[in-house]
């Protein structure tokens, strides 16, 4: 049994930062074939089942998607919307450079990646204590889950991806969701042979990371 109060060394708090800084998106290109080992997938799931959530709801469900004949109408959502970004991308003036960008981008990795994994909200019927105010910290309860799930996988070297550029529920009917659950996020996980140093988007120069100073504000925002 692990000590829940132990007191964390410096060294440790390195690591954390490491891994959150190593930690990437996933895409199509890097993945690998190979299986993922039955007990990661499970070391990936309890740490998801270990997020913060609004009043202990707990409100996530996770649906494993192996089936190649699922994933290919995932894959066909993401063609579609994929096809209706271009479009939003095109209409908002992006410039030509900027429009042949994005269309080189790989930008999920559905049935390159070993397993996907549907993550759904599943709303609680009543009250939920912290949620009366803010109804959808619900939904950032998953998210919570969603980001455990990222970090215990880099830990254990196996990339993931999040694919947000799909129809919900185009997802919910192919994996049967009841009508009342909202899909989340949908991952993509797998072994790889690199991560990348930084974001891809970085790399490519689509956006640049913020520093401190720009996102960090004492007391109110100015005038
Ligand atoms: C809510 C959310 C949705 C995302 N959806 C997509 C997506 O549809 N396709 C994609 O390629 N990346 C997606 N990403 C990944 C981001 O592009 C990526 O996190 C960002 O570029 C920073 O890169 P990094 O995660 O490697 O640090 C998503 C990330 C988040 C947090």
């Amino acid at each position: 049994m692990s000590d829940r109060n132990q007191q964390f060394q410096p060294d440790q708090s390195d690591l954390l930062m490491e891994l959150l800084a190593a930690r990437r998106d996933v895409r199509g290109n890097l993945f690998l074939a190979d299986e993922l080992d039955q007990a990661d997938i499970d070391q990936i799931l309890k740490a998801a089942l270990h997020a913060p959530s609004v009043g202990f709801s707990q409100p996530w469900e996770f649906v494993l998607v192996l089936d190649k004949v699922q994933r290919r109408q995932v894959a066909d959502s993401f063609f579609a919307e994929n096809q209706k970004a271009l479009e939003q991308f095109r209409a908002g003036n992006y410039d030509a450079a900027k429009l042949e960008q994005y269309q080189a981008l790989k930008l999920e990795g559905i049935t390159e990646s070993a397993l996907n994994i549907a993550v759904f909200y599943n709303p609680k019927k009543g009250p939920v204590l912290g949620q009366t105010s803010m109804p959808d910290m619900g939904r950032y309860s998953v998210v919570c889950a969603v980001q455990n799930m990222w970090l215990m996988a880099r830990s254990l070297n196996i990339g993931m991806g999040w694919v947000s550029i799909l129809d919900p529920e185009k997802v919910k009917t192919i994996v049967n969701a009841p009508a009342d659950r909202e899909l989340i996020a949908y991952l993509c996980l797998g072994k790889v042979d690199q991560f990348y140093d930084q974001p891809e988007l970085e790399t490519l120069g689509w956006e640049a990371r913020k520093a401190t100073s720009q996102v960090v504000l004492s007391g109110h925002y100015p005038e």
